[in-house]
Parts: C-alpha cells; structure tokens; sequence
C-alpha cells in the first residue's frame, strides 16, 4: 500500500504541485463581493450574467444554479498573541483550471444543483434514502417535450430538448452536458448596499411548468448565510433533490493529507457504497480514513488524490441525520448546516448523503428532499460558521500553553507547527476501516454517470488535465 511511503516523499510532491498551482493567471468575473468581521470575513458572489452588462460572467452552463456562484472566502484570523493568518476557501485554482464559463461542471465554491448530480430527468419509485415516488431530477416537463421543444431546469432556465451534443437518445436527460437555451434567463439583484448582503432573483414559465427562485447571501460576524426559496408558479406539482456540491479547497491545495470532514451520519456507523468502483470511481479507504464515532463519521485525507483519481461513497441512510457536515483544512473549520432540514412546516427532508472527492474537490454532499405543489415555496438556509481549527493532537499543546500563560511568558513563542508534523501524525494514526461494499443498488431511472463526461468535452486543454482519465468506452455503453 502507498500508504506507507516517505514522509519525504509526499512532501516533495506537496511542495511541487503547491508551486505549479501558483502560476495560474487569474481571470476576473463579474462578481459582488461581501465583507464582515470587520474585513476578516469577505466572500465573491459571482453574479449571473447580464448583472454586470459587458462583464465576463463565471457562470453559463446548464446544471449548476447561476445564483450559486458564492466562494472564494478569503478568512483573516488572529491567535492569542496576536499573530494574523489569512486563508483562502473554496477557492477557484484546483477545479477544472482553465477554467471555461460555458463548461457544466465548471462550478466553484457553495455551486448548487437541482437534481442529484446523475443522468436521467426522472426517479419513477424508491428514490433516495426514503423511498419516495416521483422526483424529477431538477428538470420540468422534459418527458412531454418533444425534441427541439423546451423543458426548464430548476435554477437555469429554458433548455432544448436534444440540444446537448452528447444526446444520442434525447429521452436521457444528461445532468453534465450543455444544452443551448431557448431564451436567455433573466436575473434581478438586488443590493441593500451593506456591503454584506445581496439577493438574486430569477423565475421561469414553461407550459403548465414554473419555478421562482430568490437567493439571499449575508455574511453575518464569522458565518455566511445562504438562504434559497423555491416557489411552484406552475399548475402541476413537483419534486425535486437539491444539493451543494462545495467545492472546496483550502488555499489552492491539492486534496490530500490534511484535509477532514466529520458527517453527521453517526447511526451509520459510518457505512458507504461506491456503485461507481465497477467502472469510473476508486475506493475511498484507498486515500482516506473513515472512523465513526458516537458523534459523527469522520473521513481524513492520508495522501494526495492523483489526477485522474475519482472518488464517490454515497452514505447508507441515517434516519437521524440532518446533513450537517465539519470540514477541516488550514487551520480553519467550518461548519455547515441547512436547520430547515427535518422541520415539519418547511417540508424539506433529507434525500440522501454523498462525498465526491478529486485531487480539486473535497465535497461533503448532503441532499435534500422537496415537494412543492402549485403556489407553494419553501426556503432552506446553508449556515456556514468559520472557526479556528489545530488538529487535536497540536491543540491540546496548544492550549496548554494558553492556560499557563502568566505576565513573564508574554515574550514566548510557541515554535510553527510544521506541516511535516500533521504529515507525520495523520500518517501514523491507524483506524479501523469499514467494510467496502461494492453493490450495486435501485436507483429508479438515474444511472451511474459521474461528474464528468469526456464525450461532449470540447476543449483539449480540459483532457489534458486529466479531468477524464479514463477510456471513451467505458462511459459510452449507450
Ligand atoms: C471582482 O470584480 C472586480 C471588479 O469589479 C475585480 O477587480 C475583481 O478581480 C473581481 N474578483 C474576482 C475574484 O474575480
């Protein structure tokens, strides 16, 4: 196993790769960008097109929502003695660089999806965690359109049916492939001028189909807020998944040791399935290790994820979940819960719980469940808290030496903490693994496509990242 290979080595690699990260030109977009804490909390909302007239926009594709764009959180913190450290999260330089506004998977930051990140526009029977009926996959009236006519796809907009170049059967809905739009979608902002608060607004009408979505973004003392209302202006009754994808990184770091997430799924005893180990995705045991608790299940990086690796553990059902997550990079944590989750009066409960992991992401995914019948919203909030994080191991030293502190130890300074010692411990510590169970399971009418689809990938710069490391044949079994 490579687990055991040199510290020497894997820092070397580290080191590399930090290096080759840094030479990136950054390309700017139309953004709004937020600010709290007195400075030491900002956040870039990339804004959907038409906002900015003439600016370049980050986002126009067809799977993630445009309102969603909300990342590059740039965090100053200061220590008991005063010390200052600035880290940037879910920043834009390890996904899909360079990056293209016209790709679907191009998404950054808090990126959200309407749907389950799968193919297919339908789930007819047993979907999700709790066996629910009649879940479309983020897309409205796609099976009464005919090719060429249009659907909506919740947060997008108005799409051609058969438009995507992938679309061999125009009956599949392909949740990763560009489709073009039958009219341009419209957005409204507004802006309190606070400096700390924007709302996005857009709604679409298709036949007896209809969406309205607003999307509130307030960064309050050391916590962003994101807050999304979804209403049915249509006649006809809809069920939808949503989920973020966060796409997180920690000052443009490569995934790998050092990089944490705890997942509210303790009763799950921290039980997984890869239906994708059979074809595209590698076992996530084989990076990271996975350790459950009374509490929660704790999922740490031991190495680097190569660039052609793709990882996915979709989580068993835990009734008692709420989707809550910690992730842990950098000497930041930050916390991330949706508290409408499980609420009677909002409606919203879990769906299911994923980790989808590459060498650009670490993305703890919960999704939620939502049904709206005509006239009705419902809104959910992403609470994101930020706080200092040490691992346990430097932080029990660390307070240690807080608590003794007294007037004559004013002038000690405790020595920087290499990263080659949280190499060091991670690699050392030894868990129990659990068991990889390789089945397969019902999924309705979604199919196991993952996040990335070579075949309508149309820029050679994109392939030669490895954004794909995988043969054309093994996706294209029709
Ligand atoms: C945000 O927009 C400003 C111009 O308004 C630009 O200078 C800046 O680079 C943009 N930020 C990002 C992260 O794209």
């Amino acid at each position: 196993m490579r687990r055991g290979c040199p510290v020497a080595v894997l820092l070397c690699l580290a080191v590399g790769v930090v290096t080759i990260h840094h030479v990136h030109a950054q390309a700017t977009f139309a953004n709004v960008t937020l600010r709290a804490n007195g400075g030491d909390l900002e956040a870039v909302v990339y804004l959907p097109q038409g906002l900015k007239p003439g600016e370049p926009t980050y986002y126009q594709s067809t799977r993630f929502d445009w309102s969603s764009m909300i990342g590059h959180i740039t965090r100053t913190s200061t220590d008991w003695q005063g010390n200052k450290e600035t880290h940037t999260l879910y920043g834009i330089r390890n996904w899909r660089v360079p990056h293209d506004p016209y790709w679907p998977e191009s998404g950054m930051g808090l990126a959200s999806e309407f749907g389950v990140g799968d193919d297919g526009s339908f789930c007819n029977f047993f979907c999700g965690w709790n066996h629910v009926n009649e879940v479309t996959n983020g897309v409205l009236g796609y099976r009464d359109a005919k090719i060429g006519e249009s659907f909506l796809k919740i947060g997008v907009g108005e799409l051609i049916k058969g438009s995507c170049s992938s679309c061999d059967s125009a009956e599949d809905y392909k949740f990763n492939s560009p489709y073009q739009f039958a009219t341009p979608p419209v957005w409204t902002l507004d802006d309190p001028g606070d400096g700390r608060s924007i709302t996005l607004n857009h709604e679409a009408v298709l036949r007896e189909h209809g969406y309205q979505l607003k999307k509130e973004i307030t960064l309050h003392d050391d916590q962003l807020l994101v807050k999304t209302t979804l209403r049915n202006i249509g006649r006809v009754p809809f069920a939808t998944a949503w989920y973020s994808h966060h796409f997180f990184t920690c000052d443009s770091h490569p995934v790998g040791s050092g990089y944490e997430v705890d997942v509210d799924l303790a009763a799950t005893d921290g039980e997984y399935e890869e239906p994708g180990t059979w074809s595209w995705a590698t076992p996530l045991q084989d990076y990271a290790e996975i350790d459950a608790t009374k509490d929660t299940v704790s999922i740490r990086m031991q190495r680097g994820v190569e660039s052609n690796v793709r990882i996915k553990a979709e989580f068993v059902k835990d009734d008692h979940s709420r989707g809550g997550f910690t992730l842990k990079a950098c000497h930041t944590s930050i916390h991330e819960t949706i508290p409408e989750v499980s609420k009677s009066s909002s409606g919203i409960s879990m769906y299911a719980y994923n980790l989808y992991v590459e060498s650009g992401t670490f993305s703890p995914e919960p999704q939620i469940y939502i049904h709206l019948m005509p006239g009705q919203s419902t809104s959910w909030t992403q609470q994101l808290d930020f706080q200092d994080y040490l691992p346990p191991s430097l932080s029990s030293r660390f307070y240690s030496l807080q608590q003794n502190i007294n007037p004559m130890m004013h002038s000690f300074h405790p020595p920087p903490i290499p990263m080659a010692v949280i190499s060091i411990l991670a690699g050392a510590v030894l868990g129990a693994f659990v068991m990889l169970r390789m089945t397969n399971r019902r999924r309705g009418s979604y199919n196991l496509i993952p996040d990335c689809d070579p075949l309508v990938n149309p820029h050679a710069d994109i392939q030669d990242n490895n954004v794909c490391g995988f043969p054309r044949d093994l996706l294209c079994k029709g």
